[in-house]
């Protein structure tokens, strides 16, 4: 790039991939139609990304570095605190991804109240709502008290001032992508005003010690920037899912550099704000119906928990050529292999078959340990036979039919004996680490022939 002079690139707005000349597929991230051209001035492109105060670094001898006890501050929020770790680390930047309305602000400023209710002081900069917005929702989740200060504002340099002004302990910006740069010509919500503004609030963090949460819309279209384009500049990604239709949303980190990147948190939205699930499990089963064939409990380990899901299957006479066969909340070609097991090991006919696989609830699961279950379901609903509603399987089914072992079954074992299930089916080879389980019956099963005949 010439020095002094204004270069034009190209960005794709999903993951940030730069080129020099617009491009239909995006090399990086595969999807389409994603470059945007932008303006970058030759001052200011990369050159924010010094951290800390401006003095010689000296390198250390790693035996020297002292490793007091992390900073962790407790949001209260039990769900949030285990996502992130164990709490929020004092001068952290955690980027809290997810489609628009999902909840981000709510949660967001819920987190806000419960750090000014333990007397810190709170900055939440808005870019997107006014201060009379904010109030209409602050007031139907609770009292706030004047720890908590809220700032109207999208330009970076005011913000900046305001936070090395108040020196806040916390500070939440909602939304990057309505944050500007006036050195930079591109619209707010570009690649090269996105990476700006987080470089900005990373030096803030890592320079005065505040932790500060950055809210980042995920979008279909690539009209701004998504949070991917800057997921590696920041320590904690926490994505806020959840179908749009259902009361539950999932908090789920993706990426952690203070704690484990399995953990995910459960939360109900509710007319008063988000409210913590403390017992996923039995939120997920609450609707089952009894005696019912096609509908079997199985357990889903997310992160160091273990969660309860119904997995329901229909299995029906197919009117055309080619049986149709449909998932929701499951991969499809897993539940096609699974089918083509259950003919060829079992011989079932479920050729001219259609076949329907849904995770109750609208949640999202990849685990195989839930094979087995969905195996049972299938040919339940096939054969017309309930599955006994006090009964859970887990296992993973492999292509000649075999159950294999999977991890963690003591904790699933655990889940299913607190929520009250009496017959547990588990793979054999696993019978041996659950033998000291009482008040739970364990059945061992090598294959899903022999799962099947329990039906
Ligand atoms: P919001 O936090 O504004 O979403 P985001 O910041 O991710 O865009 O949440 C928006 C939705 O949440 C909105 O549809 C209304 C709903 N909501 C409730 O159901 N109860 C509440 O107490 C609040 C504050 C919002
Ligand atoms: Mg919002």
């Amino acid at each position: 790039m010439a020095k002094g002079k204004n270069a034009t690139v190209f960005f794709c707005q999903e993951c940030g991939y730069e080129s020099s000349k617009w491009m239909g597929q995006c090399p990086g991230c595969r999807q389409w139609n994603t470059f945007v051209e932008e303006t970058i001035s030759a001052k200011t492109s990369g050159k924010n990304l010094t951290v800390g105060e401006k003095k010689r670094n000296q390198p250390s001898a790693l035996t020297e570095i002292s490793l007091e006890e992390e900073d962790r501050i407790s949001t209260h929020m039990q769900e949030l605190d285990r996502v992130l770790g164990g709490g929020l680390v004092k001068g952290s930047l955690t980027l809290v991804g997810g489609d628009p309305g999902i909840g981000k602000s709510t949660l967001l400023l819920q987190v806000c109240r419960e750090l000014a209710g333990d007397k810190r002081e709170v900055l939440y900069v808005s870019g997107e709502e006014s201060l009379k917005q904010i109030k209409i929702r602050a007031n139907r989740i609770g009292e706030f008290n004047d720890c908590l200060k809220l700032l109207c504002e999208t330009s970076l340099a005011e913000i900046e001032e305001t936070i090395r002004r108040a020196k806040p302990d916390v500070v939440v910006i909602d939304s990057i992508q309505t944050m500007y740069h006036e050195e930079i010509s591109s619209a707010p919500g570009s690649v090269s005003q996105v990476r700006e503004a987080t470089s900005l609030f990373l030096q803030i963090a890592k320079g005065l010690g505040i932790s500060i949460f950055i809210v980042g819309h995920v979008t279909k279209e690539g009209t701004v920037a998504g949070p991917r384009v800057l997921e590696h500049m920041v320590d904690t990604v926490l994505y806020f899912e959840g179908d749009r239709h259902a009361s539950y949303r999932i908090l789920r980190s993706v990426k952690n550099r203070f704690g484990s990147t399995n953990e995910i948190g459960v939360f109900e939205m509710e007319s008063s704000g988000l409210k913590e699930v403390l017992n996923p499990s039995e939120f997920m089963l609450s609707g089952k119906p009894q005696e019912a064939s096609g509908s079997i409990v199985v357990c889903s380990m997310e992160g160091s928990r273990p969660m309860l899901i119904e997995i329901q299957a229909l299995v029906c006479h197919s009117s055309f050529g080619i049986p149709r066969r449909q998932t929701i909340g499951t991969d499809f070609n897993r539940v096609n292999l699974l089918i083509a097991v259950l003919e060829k090991r079992l011989g079932l006919s479920l050729g001219n078959c259609d076949a329907y696989v849904n995770i109750a609830g609208g949640i999202k699961i990849q685990e195989p340990a839930i094979d087995l279950g969905i195996a049972m379901a299938v040919v339940s609903s096939f054969k017309n036979r309930a599955i006994d509603d006090r009964l859970i399987a887990i296992g993973e089914v492999g292509l000649s039919g075999e159950v294999r072992g999977v991890n963690m079954i003591q904790a699933r074992v655990q889940e299913a004996k607190k929520l009250g299930f009496t017959t547990c089916v588990i793979p054999s080879v696993c019978m041996e680490s659950v033998k000291d389980m009482r008040g739970i019956k364990l059945i061992g099963v090598r294959s899903v022939g022999e799962a099947i005949q329990l039906l």
